[in-house]
């Protein structure tokens, strides 16, 4: 069976996406007020090791890209799926629309509270926000069908990450937004599969999904 992405869930997601947005700025407000930025009044640093920071996953082209994904390889919506440095939730709360389950991994302890009051705001119960550097120990990814993350990392990221996706099982989707994951697309693990007509040598390209499969051993 294939994945249907229900129309009623665009009015949904925009009501969690303004109470997100709303939280972002009041973090941004009172962790650095000095340094707020008219265009980027959303971001705010966190506690997270490499200094990345928060910032959203835009839910609009979240969801047009699972459409994407699943004209690419098959999704029920019976996939449980992990968000590593879930910060706000906003990836998670779409992703707990459309599958069955969602784990994200968040080090800021402020941040996972806010994800999880906003959470409990529009009753999404198969949501499980859990406080933990994903990095140390390295999360198990062997339990998800879905691997997303949006920049967690500044610093090392295509190491890290690369190392980290190891475990991901047979199958697996790993969608990467805004990071060109070379480091997976040279690994014989993975296949590449968005986008179709994706250069390796490209350094970055913003508001894009990099998704690739994990190939069996
Ligand atoms: C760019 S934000 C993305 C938030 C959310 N996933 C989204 O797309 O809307 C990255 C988040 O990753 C968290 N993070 C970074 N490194 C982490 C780590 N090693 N373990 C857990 N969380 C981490 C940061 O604190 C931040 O909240």
């Amino acid at each position: 069976m294939r994945l249907a992405i229900k129309p009623r869930i665009n009015r949904l997601i925009d009501n969690i996406f303004q109470e997100a947005n709303a939280t972002a700025t009041r973090l941004a407000q009172i962790r650095h007020p000095e340094r707020r930025h008219p265009e980027h009044e959303n971001y705010f640093e966190t506690n997270c090791p490499g200094s990345a920071g928060h910032d959203f996953t835009d839910p609009a082209s979240l969801l047009r890209h699972i459409e994407t994904v699943s004209h690419l390889v098959p999704l029920t919506g019976e996939e449980s799926v992990v968000s590593l440095g879930s910060g706000l939730g906003m990836d998670s709360f779409v992703f707990a629309l459309i599958f069955c389950s969602v784990t994200g991994f968040e080090v800021d302890q402020e941040v996972i509270t806010e994800a999880r009051r906003i959470q409990a705001l529009f009753g999404l119960t198969n949501i499980n926000f859990i406080k933990r550097n994903f990095l140390e120990p390295k999360v198990d990814l062997s339990p998800y069908d879905l691997v997303y993350f949006y920049k967690p990392l500044e610093y090392d990221f295509e190491k890290k990450i690369g190392e980290l996706v190891q475990s991901a099982k047979p199958g697996a989707i790993v969608i990467s937004r805004a990071f060109p994951h070379r480091a997976l697309h040279r690994q014989k693990k993975f296949k590449v599969i968005y986008p179709f007509d994706w250069d390796p040598t490209c350094r970055f390209m913003a508001s894009d999904y990099y998704t690739a499969v994990r190939l069996k051993d």
